[in-house]
């Protein structure tokens, strides 16, 4: 179930999810960070909440901490064999997928099938489990991106060289996977109209929120500086537990309201223009096809 955007006074909280009975959801990586707390707040309103992580052990850990109806299944986005296992065992409708799971900053290394990590795991991987599970989605898929995708430095897609070979640093690899989630939505979303599908795309950033994503980040300042204005987890989750149940127009961007979006209560938000750009999505949309094998199918709902 969805609601219009709340009129009432007063700020977009939790408590706002309408009731979410009867409804499947998956999140990917639920185990930690915003993914637990998304979990949980759908878990809360009344879904059944799948939790897609790589690690099945931490898993089912995270999920006992769970009250509601959850479970748990492995995926692996670093590995396109483990994200088509996931897709093909789908069986029945899937209301809502959540895109969050996410790698930050890593040092130079690659998936199993050779992308660059953070490229290939935040994009390609969730490019792929998307339309693996289109066929089987009833409402929303919501996939969670950052403001680094505004960084200085790397507004584009780097079609030349996607896994940055020769020139890689580890934050421009994450800016680069980040702007791809908000470019994939926007092709995501083009595709499903164009289809006539009831199937939304939304994007999502949680502005900076305490998880265990700056592991990799080496900068104690940043850590000093992190501690000092983050949001905890659950109050990082509420822009993509908007984007998950409010009404909202497709390709909506939801971020914190708060200055330098950096925290606050959900609100609609701006993408940078090289993430508004409808050819560099269809470019990135052909190309993430030829890399993954993986295809846009016609959605059911058509
Ligand atoms: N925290 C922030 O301030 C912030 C800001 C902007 C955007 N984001 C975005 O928010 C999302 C969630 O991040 P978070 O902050 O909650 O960080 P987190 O606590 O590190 O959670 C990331 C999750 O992704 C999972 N993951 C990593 N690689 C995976 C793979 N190959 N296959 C399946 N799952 C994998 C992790 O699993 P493991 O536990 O097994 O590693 C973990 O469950 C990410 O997309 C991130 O880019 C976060």
């Amino acid at each position: 179930m969805t609601t219009a955007p709340s009129t009432a006074p007063g700020k977009w909280t939790i408590t706002d999810i309408p009731d979410q009975n009867g409804r499947t959801a998956v999140v990917t990586g639920a185990n930690s960070g915003l993914g637990i707390a998304t979990v949980e707040a759908l878990a809360a309103a009344g879904a059944h909440v799948v939790l897609a992580v790589r690690d099945p052990e931490r898993g089912e850990a995270a999920a006992a901490g769970v009250p509601g109806s959850v479970e748990v299944r492995r995926l692996d986005l670093a590995d396109l064999a483990s994200v088509r296992e996931f897709a093909a065992a789908w069986r029945g409708d899937l209301d809502l997928l959540v895109n969050n799971a996410g790698v930050m900053n890593t040092p130079e290394s690659s998936t199993k099938d050779g992308f660059e990590l953070q490229f290939g795991t935040n994009h390609l991987g969730h490019f792929a489990l998307t339309n693996l599970l289109l066929p089987h989605i009833t409402d929303r898929v919501v996939t969670v991106s950052s403001e680094a995708h505004k960084k200085p430095g790397t507004p584009h897609i780097n079609f030349d060289n996607l896994n940055l070979t020769g020139e890689y640093t580890p934050r421009k690899a994450y800016s680069q996977s980040k702007l791809a989630n908000l470019l994939f939505t926007l092709e995501l979303q083009r595709r499903l109209a164009a289809a006539h599908s009831p199937v939304r795309a939304l994007a999502a950033h949680p502005g900076w929120a305490t998880t265990n994503l700056q592991r990799h980040d080496g900068s104690a300042l940043n850590r000093i500086v992190m501690r000092a204005v983050a949001q905890d987890n659950k109050a990082g989750a509420l822009p993509t537990l908007y984007a998950a149940v409010q009404d909202l127009p497709g390709a909506s961007y939801v971020g914190p309201d708060g200055f330098g979006e950096v925290r606050g209560a959900p609100t609609l938000v701006g993408r940078s223009p090289a993430a508004s750009d409808p050819a560099t999505a269809r470019r990135l949309w052909t190309v993430s096809e030829e890399l993954t094998g993986v295809t846009f199918p016609q959605p059911t709902g058509a």
